[in-house]
C-alpha cells in the first residue's frame, strides 16, 4: 500500500514570524494524523527555523531547488549537501516554474536530481506539459521526455539510489498551477497511470511502491476526487499551503484515504 503523500510548497513566501504562526498551526493541527505522511519545502533561508520547529513532530521539511554543482565557484547557489545539513528529507527539482525562469531543460534538472540523491535526499521531481502542449495534443510526450530524463539519462547507480531514498514524482500540469483550474480527477488519474506504466517498463516493482502526486490548484474542496483515484498518490500544494486551515484539510482528507486503504 501506497501511503498518501502532502507536500506544501512555500515558493517565494514566508517571513520569520508568519512562518512561526504557520509551523506551530500546522503541527498542532497535524499531530494526530499517523496514516499519511505531510512535509513543506520551504525557501532556503528558513530551513534553519524548519528544523528547529518541525523536529520531533510528523511533519519533514525540505527546499525547493537544489545545485547541479557540489561546490566550487557558483555564486549564489546552494548544494544538496548543505540542504541535508538542516536535516531536510525532500527537494523539489524541475518545478515549471524554475524550468520556465531559468530556462531549464530535462538535462539539467536530471543533473540536480543525481545531485539530491547522492545528498541521501529525496527529490521530488516535477514533470507537467504546458497549455500550448495540451492544446497540441503532445501532453504524453512532454512527460515521457521529462521522465527518460531520469530513467535513462543518468547512470544506472543514480536511479538505483534514487529507488532506495524513495523518489517521488509530482505530475504538475502547468496550465493547473496557481490559477484555481485544476485538472479533473479522470486527468490526473490518467497521466499518472501513464508515467507509473512508463516506470514499470524500468522496474516493474518499484513502479508499485513509487508514490506520484498530483500539484496545480489542489484544494480542500477538490483534493477528495484527485486523492480518491487509485495512481495518485498526494498533492503538491502551493497556495494553499500557506493557510494552515486549508493545508490541514487537505492532508485531513488524504490521512482519511490511507486509513480506508489500511483497513481494505
Ligand atoms: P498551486 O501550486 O497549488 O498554487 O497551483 C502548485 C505548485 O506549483 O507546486
Amino acid at each position: 500500500m501506497r501511503r498518501k503523500f502532502v507536500l506544501g510548497n512555500w515558493k517565494l513566501n514566508g517571513s520569520l514570524q508568519e512562518n512561526e504562526r504557520l509551523f506551530n498551526a500546522l503541527v498542532t493541527r497535524l499531530k494526530s494524523l499517523r496514516a499519511a505522511d505531510f512535509a513543506v519545502c520551504v525557501p532556503f533561508t528558513y530551513l534553519f527555523q524548519a528544523q528547529a520547529l518541525l523536529s520531533s513532530t510528523n511533519i519533514a521539511w525540505g527546499a525547493q531547488n537544489a545545485s547541479q554543482f557540489e561546490s566550487g565557484a557558483y555564486t549564489s547557489s546552494i548544494s544538496a549537501k548543505m540542504i541535508a545539513e538542516f536535516d531536510s528529507k525532500f527537494v523539489i527539482i524541475g518545478h515549471s516554474e524554475r524550468r520556465t525562469l531559468s530556462n531549464e531543460s530535462n538535462q539539467k534538472a536530471a543533473r540536480r536530481f543525481a545531485r539530491v540523491v547522492n545528498a541521501h535526499l529525496t527529490p521530488i521531481y516535477c514533470v507537467g506539459e504546458t497549455l500550448e502542449e495540451l492544446e497540441a495534443g503532445i501532453s504524453a510526450n512532454v512527460v515521457k521526455n521529462q521522465i527518460l530524463a531520469i530513467t535513462h539519462g543518468l547512470d544506472d547507480d543514480i536511479f538505483a539510489s534514487a529507488k532506495k531514498v524513495n523518489m517521488v514524482i509530482a505530475y504538475e500540469p502547468v496550465w493547473a498551477i496557481g490559477n484555481g483550474q485544476a485538472a479533473t480527477s479522470n486527468q490526473a488519474q490518467a497521466m499518472h497511470l501513464f508515467i507509473r506504466n512508463l516506470i514499470a517498463k524500468v522496474d516493474p516493482g518499484f513502479a508499485k511502491t513509487i508514490r506520484i502526486i498530483y500539484g496545480g490548484s489542489m484544494t480542500p474542496a477538490n483534493a477528495f476526487g484527485l486523492l480518491s483515484m487509485p495512481d495518485v498518490d498526494g498533492g503538491l500544494i502551493g497556495r494553499c499551503a500557506l493557510s494552515a486551515n486549508e493545508f490541514s484539510q487537505i492532508c485531513d482528507i488524504a490521512n482519511q484515504l490511507s486509513l480506508c486503504a489500511e483497513s481494505v
